[in-house]
C-alpha cells in the first residue's frame, strides 16, 4: 500500500478499541477497491470526544466511525445529524461535508440489509431482546417498516421507555416489558422475528443464552442475533436445531460497515469479500 499526500484518512473513535475489527474490514476494502485511503483506530477516552471532533476537523480527516462510549455523547459536538441518528439518539458514522461534521447511524439499516439478504420479510410482531442502543436502532427500522415491536428486557423500565419512544416517533404499536413477564407469551404467538441485541452469549461467555423459550415461537419464525463473535451463538444453534431460520450478527456488522464505507468513498463496497475475510478471521481466532 502506497501512502502519499493524497491518502485520505478515516478511522474509528471509541474506548477501549482493543478488539475492534473495523480497521481490518475497512482497510481490506480500500485495498481491494484500489482506494487511496487508510482507516485507523483512535482510542478516545471518555470526556475527550469534543476535542476529537475538533482535532479530526483540523487535521482534514474525512470521516470516522463512532463506538462505545461516544455514540450518544458526540451528538452535541456535531454540526448536524441524519433523521436515523436523531431517532436512535446515537451516531456511528461521522462524515465531514466540507467543514461540517454530520452524524449518521448505519446500525439499524445494516441490520435491515442483513434481513433482506437472507430473504426475510418484515411483518407481524418483532420481539427484541434488550433495550439499549442497538435495540433502539433496530426497533426503529422495524417499526418504520410496519412491524409491531415488543422489547423484552432485564430492566423493564428501559423497555417501557423505549417502546413509548418508538411508538411516538413512528406512530406504530410498540410494547416494552420484563422478559420474565407473563404477557410475553401473548406476543410470542404472533411473532415472525426474534432478535437478540443483548451481549448474552458473546465471546468469551459463549455457553450463555438469553432466557427465552424458542419453542414458543411459530415454526416459520426467524431468529437473529447481533453478536458476531462467535458468528453462531448458542441461541442461533438452538434455533437451528428447532428448524427455525436464523440470521447471524456478522452480516449486520459487515453491512453497517459497508454503509459507512460507501458514504466515506462514494463507491460500492466489496461486501462479499469483507464478510468472507471477517468470518475467516473470527474462525481463525476461535481455534
Ligand atoms: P448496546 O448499545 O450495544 O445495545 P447497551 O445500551 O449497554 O448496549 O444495552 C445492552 C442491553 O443488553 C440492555 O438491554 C441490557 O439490559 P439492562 O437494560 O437490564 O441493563 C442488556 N444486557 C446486558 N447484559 C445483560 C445480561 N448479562 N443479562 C441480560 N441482559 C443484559
Amino acid at each position: 500500500m502506497q501512502i502519499d499526500q493524497d491518502t485520505r484518512v478515516f478511522g474509528l473513535i471509541g474506548y477501549p478499541l482493543d478488539h475492534s475489527l473495523s480497521p481490518f474490514m475497512h482497510n481490506l476494502a480500500f485495498q481491494a477497491a484500489g482506494v487511496n485511503a487508510v482507516y485507523l483506530p483512535f482510542p478516545v477516552k471518555p470526556g475527550r470526544v469534543s476535542s476529537a471532533v475538533e482535532g479530526a476537523r483540523a487535521l482534514g480527516i474525512r470521516g470516522f466511525n463512532v463506538t462505545i462510549p461516544h455514540k450518544e455523547t458526540i451528538i452535541p459536538y456535531l454540526d448536524g445529524i441524519s433523521p436515523e441518528a436523531e431517532a436512535c439518539g446515537s451516531v456511528n458514522t461521522v462524515l465531514f461535508e466540507g467543514d461540517r461534521a454530520i452524524g449518521y447511524n448505519t446500525d439499524g439499516i445494516g441490520f435491515m440489509d442483513s434481513l433482506e439478504q437472507e430473504g426475510v420479510e418484515v411483518q407481524g410482531v418483532a420481539i427484541i431482546l434488550g433495550a439499549g442502543g442497538a435495540a433502539r436502532a433496530i426497533g426503529y427500522q422495524l417499526s418504520l417498516r410496519g412491524a409491531i415491536t415488543v422489547f423484552l428486557n432485564r430492566t423493564p423500565e428501559r423497555a417501557e421507555k423505549l417502546a413509548r419512544d418508538t411508538a411516538r416517533i413512528t406512530g406504530r404499536e410498540s410494547w416494552g416489558m420484563s422478559w420474565e413477564s407473563g404477557r410475553v407469551l401473548d406476543f410470542v404467538r404472533d411473532a415472525a422475528l426474534l432478535i437478540n441485541t443483548t451481549p448474552v452469549g458473546m465471546y468469551p461467555d459463549i455457553d450463555r443464552q438469553p432466557p427465552f423459550d424458542l419453542k414458543s415461537l411459530k415454526p416459520n419464525s426467524v431468529v437473529a442475533d447481533i453478536i458476531y463473535n462467535p458468528p453462531k451463538t448458542r441461541l442461533l444453534r438452538e434455533a437451528e436445531a428447532l428448524g427455525l431460520k436464523t440470521v447471524n450478527g456478522l452480516g449486520m456488522f459487515v453491512n453497517q460497515g459497508v454503509r459507512s464505507w460507501e458514504m466515506f468513498t462514494g463507491r460500492e463496497a466489496p461486501r462479499k469479500l469483507m464478510e468472507d475475510k471477517l468470518r475467516g478471521l473470527l474462525l481463525e481466532n476461535e481455534t
